[in-house]
């Protein structure tokens, strides 16, 4: 058994049907724990849980909209009665669909984007909060961005609500500290997920996006799953409140 190994522990992560949350959930699973699936598409989260099963773990599916604040106490309800416990949370669920200049962006989308990538954060940790606290343990990872740490232009909408993930996490690892609940931020650069088709689709965009990557390529969904298999184990028993940036470079430039 290594500090990275996972037996015995039991996760919930949110938007598992797809991308980044699907490697994160079968990696979790790769490492022992059983792993509660959240996303929207049942029939896809059908396909995670098979995949998990096969690896001699227990899969449940949990589906809600993240961004319905009843449907995530619910949600949460749901993978502690099925599981038990949680010892792992995972808010990875989010994402963004249009680019606009600050000024052009209507407030509709604005809130669209926050309901999504920061009130959802918020809703899962009140949510799980109590029970992580109570039980004494527990690691909450929340999936930020690149575009939380420096600008991107257009995308402020989106940038402005992984910033305030980055925020939030490092108020909740200094408030729940004392419990031995830890909170830390993974923070990917371009991953190759349905998310970032749109520039893969165009040559033009993805020359753009990748020259400014030392790595010169884009990330696997798997590639972010060894650092969240990292945060989410006992290897990184005393890392609270960090940002673990995995992004081929790309902010170090
Ligand atoms: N890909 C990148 O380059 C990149 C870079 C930095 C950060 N990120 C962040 O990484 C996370 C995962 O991104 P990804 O690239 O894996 O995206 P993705 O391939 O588009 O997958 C998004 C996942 O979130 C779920 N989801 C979306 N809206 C939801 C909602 N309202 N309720 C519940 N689940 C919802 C989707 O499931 P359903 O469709 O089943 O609802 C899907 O499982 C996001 O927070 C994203 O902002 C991605």
């Amino acid at each position: 058994m290594t500090a990275f190994d996972l037996t015995g522990r039991t996760a919930l992560v949110t938007g598992a049907s797809r991308g980044i949350g699907r490697a994160m959930a079968v990696a979790f699973a790769r490492h022992g724990a059983d792993v509660a699936l959240n996303g929207r598409d049942t029939a896809l989260l059908a396909e995670v849980q098979a995949e998990i099963e096969g690896l001699g773990r227990k899969a449940v599916v949990v589906a809600a909209d993240v961004t319905d604040a009843e449907a995530v106490r619910g949600m949460v309800d749901g993978a502690i009665s099925s599981l038990g416990h949680l010892d792992i949370v995972v808010n990875n669920a989010g994402g963004n669909s249009f680019s606009v200049p600050f000024l052009g962006a209507r407030p509709q989308g604005w809130d669209k984007v926050m309901k999504l990538n920061l009130d959802s954060v918020v809703e899962v940790c009140r949510a799980v909060g109590p029970h992580l606290l109570e039980r004494k343990s527990g690691s909450v990872i929340n999936v930020a961005s690149v575009a939380g740490l420096s600008a991107v232009p257009m995308m402020g909408h989106y940038g402005t609500a992984k910033a305030a993930v980055l925020a939030l996490t490092r108020t909740l690892a200094a408030e729940w500290a004392w419990a031995g609940v830890r909170v830390n931020s993974l923070v990917p650069g371009w991953v190759a997920t349905d998310l970032t088709e749109f520039a893969r689709a165009e040559e033009s965009i993805e020359k753009a996006l990748i020259s400014r990557v030392p790595m010169q390529r884009w990330a696997t969904a798997e590639e972010i799953s060894g650092p969240a298999v990292f945060l989410a184990s006992d290897a990184s028993s005393f890392v609270t409140g960090h940002s673990l940036i995995v992004d081929g470079g790309l902010t170090v430039t």
